[in-house]
């Protein structure tokens, strides 16, 4: 049987087996990603890894990966990543970790993403995890009014709450900073992630919709692949 720690275990080591020689591959951000990559420096393919936050650079780098940064590479393969919640559809809420908008950029331009997972994360409705915006600091009280507004339309009535750390707010790596909005129940995430992205100074968001192309979830008893 396994524990939540040895799910993010084997789905790291499950997903870094799919990786092969020669592959650009986008690395997540995260203690689930930090376990396939710490899978696939082990395997010590010949790989460029692109990150999607500083800290997963970091990790990779100290494991010998060699690194190229978005845009800098050729297309990006495969991307796996961890999710805070992965829903029907492999419609996602990710951001716990800050890297939202990184991570997304990254997803966005891979030819194939794959979200790994413990069994905890695997819901049938997204929304229980808070979700992640991410805006600018400029003015940001002004657009957390708005995106106050937008929630309300969406029957949300709780205020999103700004992430501070020892009391600061933390800054993402792009030096924004992010708003989480306990959403209890999410029904209809697309139109909710449009109507968020359409208010000026919000960066983004965490629903990742229709980017995930396959899930490996850790269970008790072994990993299991989904499809949307
Ligand atoms: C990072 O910003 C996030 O999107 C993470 O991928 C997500 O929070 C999952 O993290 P864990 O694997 O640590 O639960």
């Amino acid at each position: 049987m396994m524990d939540t720690e040895a799910q993010k275990k084997a789905v790291g080591e499950a997903a870094a087996a799919l990786v092969e020689d020669g592959m650009v591959v986008g690395l997540g951000t995260g203690s689930t990603a930090a376990c396939f990559v710490r899978a696939l420096g082990a395997r010590k393919l010949d790989i460029v890894g692109v990150p999607t936050s500083i800290a997963t650079a970091e990790l990779a780098q100290s494991l010998g990966i060699r690194l190229g940064e978005l845009g800098e590479t050729r297309t990006i393969d495969l991307t796996v990543d961890g999710a805070d919640e992965i829903g029907p559809g492999l419609a996602l809420i990710k951001g716990a970790g800050g890297a939202l908008l990184r991570e997304k950029l990254v997803w966005e331009a891979s030819k194939s993403c794959l979200v790994i997972g413990d069994a905890a994360k695997h819901v049938k409705v997204l929304g229980k995890f808070t979700l992640p915006i991410e805006v600018v600091p400029f003015g940001h009280k002004t657009v957390h009014a708005r995106i106050c507004d937008v929630l309300a339309e969406f029957e949300i009535g709780i205020a999103p709450i700004l992430r501070r750390k020892d009391g600061q707010p933390v800054k993402t790596d792009n030096g924004n900073l992010i708003y989480d909005a306990a959403c209890e129940r999410i029904e209809e995430p697309a139109p909710l992630g449009a109507a968020l992205k359409s208010i000026t100074g919000v960066v983004e968001h965490g629903l990742f919709l229709d980017l995930a192309d396959k899930a490996l979830i850790g269970t008790a008893d072994g990993v299991v692949e989904l499809e949307p």
